[in-house]
């Protein structure tokens, strides 16, 4: 029998985003991509047609996944945009930066020290005026069709099955797999999966690779997943 996700069009984003503060300097996080490559890579193997959108990772493309390489979160919220309405299935698992500054400096900011203040600055201290970034999941959220799933992360360090609960509404997902910091750039980890018809779903500590083959096949067996 040919597997579920044979010829089925998966979106996933991966990795952390580079807010540019000038040409050296950046905001961002310390997400390896790791979950979102072996989510490719799974999904790869079980036939699907997968297009990856990843930040700045030091990880190899994944065979048989066509990989787009971004820096910023509204780089990554365009190429999401353009992909999603052909796809079935979007999964993200990217830590997206949130703010991002309100300009970036044409050249390398320079210390404040016998210069007048500016931008903000003095010798003591500088303020970064940040803005807020698009939230691709919850805008897939909105445009989402009824024979398409959406699959978020939420990553917490208190009050996690609250939080993500509250993102699971927020953003119109039908799953979302909720895990805490210890997460980050970790081989493994600890899941809780959250459906949107109120049910959660503790796993054990699993490897990335065997959490991404579980994550499938709970996706499959979804009521849009079969549409
Ligand atoms: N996400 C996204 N775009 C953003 C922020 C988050 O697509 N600008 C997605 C992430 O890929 C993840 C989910 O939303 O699937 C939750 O991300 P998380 O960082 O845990 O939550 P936030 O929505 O950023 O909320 P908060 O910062 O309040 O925890």
């Amino acid at each position: 029998m040919p597997d579920p996700l044979h010829h089925k069009h998966i979106l996933i984003t991966a990795g952390p985003t580079w807010e540019m503060i000038d040409p050296v300097r950046f905001l961002s996080n310390r997400s390896s991509g790791l979950m979102g490559f072996e989510i490719a890579k799974a999904a790869a193997k079980a036939g699907a047609r997968v297009t990856l959108v990843t930040g700045p990772v030091s990880l190899p493309d994944p065979k048989n996944v066509d990989v787009i390489r971004v820096v910023s979160a509204r780089e990554m919220y365009r190429e999401c945009l353009k992909y999603f309405p052909k796809c079935d299935i979007a999964i993200m698992t990217a830590a997206v930066s949130d703010y991002r500054p309100a300009k970036v400096a044409r050249h390398k900011i320079k210390k404040c020290l016998d210069t007048p203040p500016s931008r903000g600055m003095t010798n003591k201290s500088m303020t970064l005026k940040l803005v807020r970034n698009p939230d691709i999941l919850a805008t897939l959220g909105r445009r989402k069709k009824t024979h398409q799933t959406l699959i978020g992360f939420a990553l917490e360090s208190r009050n996690m099955l609250a939080h993500a609960q509250d993102k699971l509404r927020r953003k119109n997902c039908d799953l979302i797999v909720a895990n805490a910091v210890p997460t980050l750039g970790s081989p493994a980890i600890e899941a809780t999966l959250l459906y949107n018809e109120g049910r959660a779903q503790k796993l054990p500590r699993l490897s990335k690779p065997r959490l991404a083959t579980r994550l499938l096949k709970v996706i499959v067996a979804l009521p849009t997943a079969t549409r």
